[in-house]
């Protein structure tokens, strides 16, 4: 089967300022891929190569096997991109109706509306939307065509709770059956609410790559924090799992790669240990500490 996208070596300058540097990047079918990063990292440049939207200055991207704008004059591929232009004088039905007609088997344009939650003002003209319903009306655009792969850059940027809720249940169905969406965000939690594999860009080259979990244990599992009447950094350190010790006072700070091992010797060794609770490292700062801190 061939992988929904495959970016070989990409590297994009613009003059002195390099937007990717050497990115390499394999999606199977099926999965949902969240692309994270500071503002000016890639992210964009990244998805634009991806699509055959923008030129590398070297490497090669493939989607389903085809060069990118094979893949996208045979339909296979859904856009959202950031900020993009909307035609203003036509109705929010007749521009998706018309968009439909570029697909050789595009979804009913209803089902499109409604799962983008833009069925409420289908008669609108777009010119007089607000800027969540826009991006309602681009989501619509990049479903309509019931792609393989779906590319959102920034899809919920100004989308209220519903918008959100509806877009994410759209992808969640989608790739169910095999299909493939990659996304850029800002919004941490949902690349791990949504997302099967997160890959961290910063300054154009790609610093983690891997189920959230596995980004939020390379920053380092999770912390213990216990009080204790004596808390010897030495035995402490010895507890299953602990990687580290710090004293704070009369308490301690473990932090640890696996907490309920720590725990359950900490309570075995330790018949003082008290005010004890667990604090799991999130993504947030897996980012920070990954990305630099931007
Ligand atoms: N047309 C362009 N000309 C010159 N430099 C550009 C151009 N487009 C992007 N860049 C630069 O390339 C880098 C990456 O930009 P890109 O838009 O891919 O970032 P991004 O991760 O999508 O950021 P954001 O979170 O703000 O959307 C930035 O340093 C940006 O200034
Ligand atoms: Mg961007």
């Amino acid at each position: 089967m061939a992988n929904a996208l495959e970016l070989t070596a990409v590297s994009k300058r613009y003059g002195q300022t390099s937007a990717l540097d050497g990115v390499d990047l394999t999606a199977e079918q099926g999965q949902t891929i969240a692309v994270l990063g500071p503002n000016g990292a890639g992210k964009s440049t990244l998805l634009s190569i991806a699509l055959g939207l923008l030129p590398p200055t070297s490497g090669t991207a493939a989607i389903l096997g085809h060069p990118p704008v094979e893949a996208l004059r045979k339909g296979l591929v859904g856009v959202l991109l950031q900020e993009s232009g909307l035609l203003e004088d036509v109705r929010v039905d007749e521009l998706v109706t018309a968009t439909a007609g570029m697909y050789q088997k595009p979804m009913p344009v209803e089902r499109a509306l409604r799962a983008a939650r833009a069925d409420g003002f289908a008669a609108q003209r777009i010119g007089k939307l607000s800027g969540g319903q826009r991006q309602r009306v681009r989501i619509a655009l990049a479903l309509i065509g019931d792609p393989r792969l779906l590319v959102l850059d920034e899809p919920t940027v100004g989308l209220d709770v519903d918008g959100r809720r509806a877009l994410w249940q759209e992808v969640r169905a989608r790739t169910g059956e095999g299909r493939t969406a990659v996304f850029a965000t800002h919004y941490l939690t949902e690349a791990d609410d949504y997302a099967d594999r997160v890959i961290l860009l910063a300054k154009g080259k790609v610093v983690a790559d891997g189920p959230v979990e596995k980004i939020k244990e390379l920053v380092g599992g999770s912390e213990v924090h216990v009080t204790l009447d004596a808390a010897e950094v030495g035995v402490l350190q010895a507890l299953p799992g602990v990687r580290q010790v710090r004293v704070e006072g009369g308490a301690a700070v473990l932090r640890t790669n696996d907490s309920d091992a720590t725990l359950r010797a900490l309570f075995a060794t330790f018949a003082d240990a008290r005010d004890v609770r667990t604090a799991g490292t999130d993504l947030e700062s897996a980012f920070v500490s990954l990305t630099g801190g931007n």
